[in-house]
């Protein structure tokens, strides 16, 4: 690309509001009479913007199909917590296919607090197969249930500064699908959930997000994998679950306001008028992108008190043919169901509503999209941007990434624009974009999941190994993708995340040798461990920034 935006970036420039800033800082001042240098002074300062891609410091990689992490050349990885680790002196473990990571410091970037989902289970390295009907005995429910949920592991720098996990912290704790998990909003004890206030534990927790109180957020998505085997109620899960990592008394919680459905994440910002907003995916084929506006204001003094603004508020669906954001409410769900006798006896309540809030939607015409997974929220212009993974239902293999421009950069807009960002295909060397991060330089990091069972095959030879892909969103590489890691073999990278000074990168290296059939024989041995004979999910720290 040259050093001119083309039009159509130049033209959603001018759609966003901050056109003085960025044009200014991209050169294209003189086609703006309005660019102030003052503002284009704050946009270098912030986001870095006289750094060129060399900025980002590193050489890209070439895919691989190495059985390893493979990083750019001056980038290390350690290793900290693996699938079965003793996490605390009360003899908790790490659990399986860790997904979202969130570093909260308790020493700046060398001690703090790590929270890691653990999305699923394996019958070949956790549970055992089921019995020749399909069951699962009571121990192999067990197991399934505790290796899911999430970990709170305390890490740290050693003096030659390699991270390590301490498990002697009295913070390292489990939070799996054993333990009770209180609901809060309209559908805790509705009828639609069995009439209860509190559920038995969370699992299939994929990704997340953190509060502006420092809570993690932890989105349960394909709970049916688990919920059915075990015989629990499915309508206790597919929902938001806040944890503060700190504090095991702040009882963990599903707030029920952001709705159930296959959630993948929650990204949390501000409306115009400091209203809580969370963006959130639903991981499906053909399914919606949501948005939860609180109903009352975030007060930053009462901290973890905002919790609160996460019980009653609006939960809506982007209708991307009319840019609106539609309200799922019960009036409207009624009124569009009028003639239809099954739904209106489905729909009674908003608890309803928010418990069947996927079928909600499609019935008040939000769109359905290519599995919205991870959400974020650009901090240089409150665009939002989503991971449309992929649809083979209709032909979109490799997915793309959109960005929604809410109307007057307003995340409380119930009107916006939108374009595909960044699209996956051999042009542009990813394919499957899944979890989203950014870097102070406003550089998006994206995650791929081709799935274990295509990866390195057919169409998707040319990629190779899953992988972490730098995309600018501003400057001359805006929307070019520079491969950065690659995984171990039938992994796929998950929950990026960042120590707040962006020396530390965290990610989870989630199912390596997913495909091995046999116990004795697996396709992968990462993370290599001397005479262990698993391949084994792990989360990584990268230094080398
Ligand atoms: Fe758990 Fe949508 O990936
Ligand atoms: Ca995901
Ligand atoms: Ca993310
Ligand atoms: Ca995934």
């Amino acid at each position: 690309m040259t050093n001119e935006l083309n039009r159509r970036t130049f033209l959603t420039y001018v759609g966003t509001g901050v056109t003085a800033l960025t044009v200014a800082s991209t050169g294209l001042g003189v086609l703006v009479p309005g660019a102030e240098a003052k503002g284009s002074e704050a946009a270098a300062q912030l986001f870095g913007f006289n750094k060129k891609v060399s900025g980002l410091k590193f050489t890209p990689i070439q895919p691989s199909t190495k059985d390893d992490l493979v990083l750019p050349e001056g980038y290390q990885y350690d290793v900290v917590a693996a699938f079965g680790d003793v996490i605390n002196e009360k003899g908790d473990t790490f659990g399986f296919n860790n997904d979202f990571t969130m570093y909260f410091p308790i020493n700046g970037s060398s001690r703090g607090l790590l929270w890691v989902n653990h999305e699923y289970v394996s019958d070949l390295w956790v549970t055992g197969q089921p019995d020749h009907n399909g069951k699962y005995s009571k121990s192999q429910i067990e197991k399934m249930l505790y290796n899911q949920g999430g970990s709170v592991i305390e890490v740290y720098r050693d003096a030659n500064g390699v991270w390590k996990l301490d498990p002697t912290s009295r913070h390292s704790r489990r939070i799996t699908g054993l333990t009770p998990i209180e609901l809060t909003g309209a559908a805790r004890g509705s009828k639609a959930i069995g009439n209860v206030n509190v559920v038995q534990g969370t699992f299939a927790n994929c990704s997340g997000g953190k509060t502006l109180w420092n809570n993690v957020l932890s989105a349960e998505e394909n709970y049916e994998d688990t919920a059915g085997p075990s015989g629990l109620n499915e309508n206790h899960y597919g929902w938001i679950v806040e944890v503060d990592p700190f504090d095991a008394s702040f009882a963990p919680r599903k707030h029920t306001a952001l709705g159930r459905f296959h959630h993948e994440n929650a990204a949390m910002g501000l409306t115009n008028d400091n209203r809580i907003v969370v963006y959130m995916g639903d991981d499906k084929r053909d399914a919606c992108v949501y948005k939860f506006i609180s109903k009352n204001k975030y007060v930053p003094s009462l901290g973890r008190q905002n919790s609160k603004l996460l019980e009653e508020g609006t939960l809506y669906a982007a209708n991307l043919s009319k840019g609106t954001w539609v309200a799922l409410t019960i009036d409207a769900v009624r009124e569009a169901a009028k003639d239809k006798k099954d739904l209106l006896d489905k729909f009674q309540t908003q608890a309803d509503v928010l418990v069947y809030a996927s079928d909600a939607a499609i019935l008040l015409g939000a769109t359905p999209t290519d599995r919205p997974e991870d959400v974020e929220i650009s901090p240089f212009d409150k665009t939002v941007f989503i991971a449309h993974t992929n649809n083979s239902n209709h032909g979109n293999i490799h997915g793309h990434i959109t960005r929604f421009i809410e109307d007057g950069d307003d995340l409380g807009a119930l009107t916006f624009d939108f374009e595909i960002f960044a699209c996956g295909g051999r042009q542009s060397g990813f394919s499957a974009p899944d979890n989203l991060t950014f870097d102070s330089e406003g550089n998006l990091w994206t995650v791929t999941d081709i799935s274990s069972s295509s990866v390195n095959k057919g169409v998707f030879k040319t990629f190779q190994n899953n992988g972490v892909f730098v995309i600018p969103t501003t400057g001359t590489n805006i929307g070019e993708a520079f491969q950065f890691a690659s995984a171990p073999i039938e992994a796929e990278l998950t929950g990026p995340s960042f120590t707040e000074d962006e020396t530390t990168l965290f990610i989870a290296v989630q199912h390596p040798g997913e495909e091995s059939k046999d116990y004795n024989k697996p396709t992968s041995m990462w993370p290599h461990r001397k005479g262990d004979k698993i391949p084994r999910p792990a989360v990584v720290a990268i230094r080398g920034f």
